[in-house]
């Protein structure tokens, strides 16, 4: 294996992909892969804790690889998977269930929220879900696992598992850090700035492949602050939604909050809100074209998954060997 440190990361094809998973995530994860040993994967496996649509989660996985691509991950240089194909994960996945405490499970914020929402179906995978995803990061050995902010507690459940696995049977996996960019790393709704932007919420929600116009319309209604100061200024507990519309012109443009406030000094929210959009639909613009031309040449898409499983089965199932050695599985 190469020396280069490992850093790792999935995103779930429950929905389209939008500017919060952009922001939080993969914009992080592209243009690293020189200095890193990168593994990304479509988390398939993670989706049906909440029912879906064949059919839809089948398109989904794929156009999320395109977007994946489009975004700058080019797979010669990075491994793109899709999760279910690598089936150390199921098997990895059962064994840290028997490494996880109920107590520990009852105390994720996902499933908290996850089971007020699905009240007809809060099933046993719903609960164990970090199991699952420890078992996605610890395979891979990562040193760096780069989420938005409300995957951090399941980064750190996973050291704790990681942790207690090591104490009974020595070094096994490696503890990962979570790595959460600074600005991004909690994108708020546009229409409801109380809560973080998410597919559940479309109006609010700005996704990777909408037309430029839709992008405009959501920016020029996004919720600005019931004050009539109408000036922008960072201000996150009083103004809410300015603090949100800067924090994602800055992660777009690379502007402090500094300069975003000097160079909107005296211009309103009336000028700020389309400005946001259009350094957005900009941002955008080369990924959705980009994604769009990948995700016509099947043929393409297929060759890449391959390769990706093919890849990623190899460390992953190094790892497994090395548990079910741990803990006295015979081997085959
Ligand atoms: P998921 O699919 O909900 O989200 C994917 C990534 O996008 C980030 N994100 C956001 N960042 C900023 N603002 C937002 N509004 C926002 N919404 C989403 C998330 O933090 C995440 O980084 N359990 C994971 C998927 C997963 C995974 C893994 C991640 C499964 N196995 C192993 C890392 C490593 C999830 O549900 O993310």
């Amino acid at each position: 294996m190469s020396e280069k440190k490992v850093m790792l990361s999935g995103i779930q094809p429950s929905g389209d992909l939008h500017l919060g998973n952009y922001l939080g995530a993969i914009k992080n994860w592209s243009a690293r892969a020189d200095e890193f040993d990168c593994y990304y994967f479509m988390a398939d496996m993670h989706t049906i804790t909440v029912r879906q649509n064949p059919a839809d989660l089948r398109r989904r996985t794929l156009e999320q690889l395109a977007q994946y691509i489009a975004c700058g991950l080019d797979p010669e240089k990075n491994t793109l998977f899709i999760q279910s194909h690598v089936h150390q994960h199921a098997e990895l996945g059962w064994v840290l269930n028997c490494y996880t405490m109920f107590g520990e499970l009852s105390r994720m914020t996902q499933f908290k929220d996850k089971s007020a929402k699905h009240t007809d179906n809060i099933n046993g995978g719903l609960f164990t879900y970090p199991a699952l995803m420890a078992a996605d990061i610890l395979l891979y050995q990562p040193d760096f696992v780069p989420v938005g902010n409300d995957q951090k507690q399941h980064v750190e459940i996973t050291r704790d598992v990681a942790q207690r696995f090591n104490n009974i049977y020595g070094d096994v996996f490696k503890l990962p850090e979570p790595y959460i960019p600074k600005t991004g790393a909690r994108i708020m709704g546009l229409s409801n700035p109380d809560s973080k932007m998410s597919k559940s919420m479309p109006e609010g929600c700005v996704f990777l492949m909408e037309k430029p116009e839709d992008i405009q319309r959501k920016f020029k209604r996004a919720i600005t602050d019931s004050d009539t100061e109408n000036c922008v200024r960072y201000d996150p507990e009083h103004k809410p939604g300015v603090a949100n519309l800067m924090s994602i012109y800055s992660a777009v443009t690379g502007k402090s909050f500094e300069e975003i406030e000097r160079e909107f000094e005296g211009c309103g929210y009336g000028k700020f809100k389309p400005a946001v959009g259009d350094a957005v639909v900009e941002t955008l613009r080369p990924i959705r074209e980009e994604a769009t031309r990948i995700l016509a040449d099947k043929a393409y898409l297929e060759s890449v998954y391959h390769q990706g499983a093919e890849k990623a089965s190899y460390v992953a199932n190094k790892t497994l060997r090395k548990v079910y050695k741990k803990i006295g599985f015979v081997a085959r």
